[in-house]
């Protein structure tokens, strides 16, 4: 203890002598009584268990730190470019007709700093936003918010105990009103991060508004049993879009919160573009620019579709609300126009299996990653490895993301073979037949058994009656399932070569990339709401809490809960990962059936 003691005083020392200040250290006493807490370069003070801290979020803030880091610097170099280029434009203006003037010649324009604001407008301990002052560079604010009382005198502890007072403010505030209070363009955010309990919604009119023009919006939305198709009528009402319980439910929650910041954004003649959209443990998250430009606002609906998914084999069919076709003209050869797409794309009953379908969306259909903007996120994350803990992973994730086709939504191998009775087909082979084929082929970062591609789902449909074809299916249990029987009874119409070629295993798998993600704790989830925050209305309901004994009464996300695992975060466990990596290609589909824990869940296991 008094080695930390002596450690922490030196280090803060370093800190202040570093930046040429003095000061002396005074040791709170108490200091022991206290639970700390080390993430990247903080270490927090948490005194009650009543405000929220997850420590498996740890991830999302090291990834977040990671995309602000390379974002602050492209939007600073923005700024400065822009600003530049004003400001010469008013000295030529101011100059006009003197003709020694020219571009070379021009007077060296004095940069003003460009001011980085980042709002956390739900902070719960503050955490996030005292490690975004000590690890992102270029900020020269931060707003750290929430609505809690207990919340607000944490975060107030802890930006002293770590030294960002210089950076970090304090705000005791709604987050909606406290972002309308900014939607003036001279007091918007840089960047903005919301990161709620649950479903992010009620807090995007806001925060759409005030945003930069260029800046960032960093989204978290936790309540995947709604956005993942267990609840679409909910899902309706929060994010506007039906979910539909299909094998590509995380990547379709992914689309579904893109359009629902889309829709919000455009009320204002705002757009998005994302820069990075992730689906892992129990939550997605979203990293988007937001710009402006009304020409923008009415592209919008063509990166919107309808999906269309079959009841019976699974297959997903998107229809497109609008597109565009060239419309050349003699001043403009570019020129295009849009126009309604016919619809439906699908019959009534499914060309494979016969059955019907159900209609979801609508969903964000443009690409959800920025090619250049990942690769960026990469070399940054090498060159810090030594200050962000989970690094590895979010190598292993890039690396995936980097790969991926912006072909929306993906089947699954388990589905694929398990709608006709087969043992999953090794993975290889599958993609070496759809590369044979002429086709591209990716994974998702979302599933381990994910195949995307451009291929028409009737190719992968013969690759499956190929497949069969080498290990025939028990005619009994095809006369007991008519899906089975319809799509295996169909001609095999494209040539089908399952030979198998090197390049259908991905780089990513090659190199040892960790890829798909073990568990990080057991018991691990979303975490539950600090009592605290549950409003008045149950103040009942707070009251009775802790009364009843015994170990599900204890907060699993807290470092002082248990590890047994309480009701609330059951819920969390929507996906399971039983191995570092990767699909062994031939597993039984029995074993991957028997670790399914629940409809949502998504067969990672291979
Ligand atoms: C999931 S926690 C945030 C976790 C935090 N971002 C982190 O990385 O550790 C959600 C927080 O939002 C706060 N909150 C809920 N509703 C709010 C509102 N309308 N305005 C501001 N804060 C709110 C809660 O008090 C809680 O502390
Ligand atoms: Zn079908």
């Amino acid at each position: 203890m008094t080695y930390f003691l002596k450690f922490r005083q030196f280090t803060a020392r370093f800190k202040r002598l570093f930046k040429m200040e003095m000061i002396d250290i005074e040791v709170d006493p108490d200091r022991w009584k206290y639970k700390n807490i080390k993430e990247g370069c903080a270490i927090m003070r948490l005194k009650t268990d009543r405000v929220f801290y997850n420590p498996v979020q740890e991830f999302n803030r090291d990834m977040s730190i990671a995309v602000l880091a390379v974002f602050t610097k492209k939007y600073k170099q923005e700024q400065l470019e822009k600003a530049e280029k004003k400001a010469k434009g008013q000295i030529f203006e101011d100059r006009e007709g003197d003709e020694s003037l020219t571009h070379e010649r021009a007077p060296k324009v004095e940069q003003a700093p460009v001011p980085i604001t980042i709002l956390e407008a739900l902070s719960a301990t503050g955490l996030r936003s005292i490690r975004y002052a000590q690890e992102v560079p270029n900020v020269t604010k931060i707003i750290a918010n929430d609505i809690s009382a207990q919340a607000v005198e944490t975060i107030k502890d802890n930006i002293e105990y770590n030294y960002v007072g210089h950076l970090v403010e304090v705000s005791h505030d709604d987050a909606c009103m406290l972002m309308y209070k900014h939607k003036h363009p001279s007091k918007r955010f840089t960047a903005i991060d919301l990161d709620p309990y649950g479903c992010p919604s009620i807090f995007l009119d806001s925060a759409v508004q005030s945003v930069a023009d260029g800046g960032l919006l960093l989204v978290t939305a936790t309540d995947m049993a709604v956005l993942a198709g267990n609840s679409p009528d909910t899902c309706h009402a929060k994010y506007g879009a039906i979910s539909l319980r299909t094998k590509s439910c995380h990547e379709m929650a992914l689309r579904i919160l893109l359009q629902c910041i889309e829709q919000h954004a455009n009320r204002y003649g705002r757009y998005i573009v994302p820069l990075l959209s992730m689906s892992v443990d129990f939550y997605i998250r979203v990293f988007v620019e937001v710009r402006s430009g009304a020409i923008h606002c009415k592209k919008s609906a063509s990166k919107m579709s309808m999906v269309y998914h079959c009841v019976g084999c699974d297959t997903v069919t998107l229809q497109q609300l609008s597109a565009f076709k060239p419309n050349p003209s003699p001043s403009n050869p570019d020129q295009e126009k849009s126009y309604l797409p016919p619809a439906p794309p699908v019959g009534e009953f499914c060309t494979h299996c016969n059955q019907r379908h159900r209609l979801g969306g609508p969903i964000w259909s443009a690409p959800i990653h920025d090619e250049e903007f990942v690769d960026d996120v990469m070399k940054y994350v090498e060159k810090s490895n030594n200050v962000l803990g989970t690094a590895r992973r979010i190598e292993g994730l890039l690396a995936v993301v980097r790969e991926e086709l912006p072909a929306p939504l993906y089947c699954t191998l388990d589905r694929l073979c398990g709608a006709v009775h087969l043992g999953s087909m090794p993975m290889l082979l599958v993609r070496s037949a759809l590369l044979n084929g002429g086709y591209k082929v990716s994974y998702s970062h979302a599933s381990r058994l994910s195949v995307k591609t451009d291929a028409p789902a009737r190719f992968l449909w013969d690759i499956v009656r190929s497949w069969e074809k080498q290990n025939p299916v028990k005619p009994a249990k095809l006369e007991a399932d008519p899906v089975a029987k319809y799509i295996l009874s169909q001609e095999i119409t494209s040539t089908v070569d399952l030979t198998m070629r090197p390049d259908a295993n991905p780089e990513s798998r090659k190199v040892g990339k960790l890829r798909f993600q073990f568990n990080p704790t057991p018991h691990w989830g979303p975490g539950c709401r600090a009592a605290i925050n549950v409003g008045e209305r149950k103040a009942k309901a707070i009251k009775n809490q802790n009364k009843k004994k015994g170990p599900f009464n204890k907060r699993h996300h807290s470092p002082w809960g248990s590890q047994t695992p309480s009701k609330k975060v059951a819920v969390s466990t929507l996906r399971i990962y039983v191995g570092s990596d990767d699909d062994t290609d031939s597993k039984p589909e029995e074993e991957i059936e028997e670790k399914q824990p629940d409809t949502v869940k998504e067969n990672e296991n291979q």
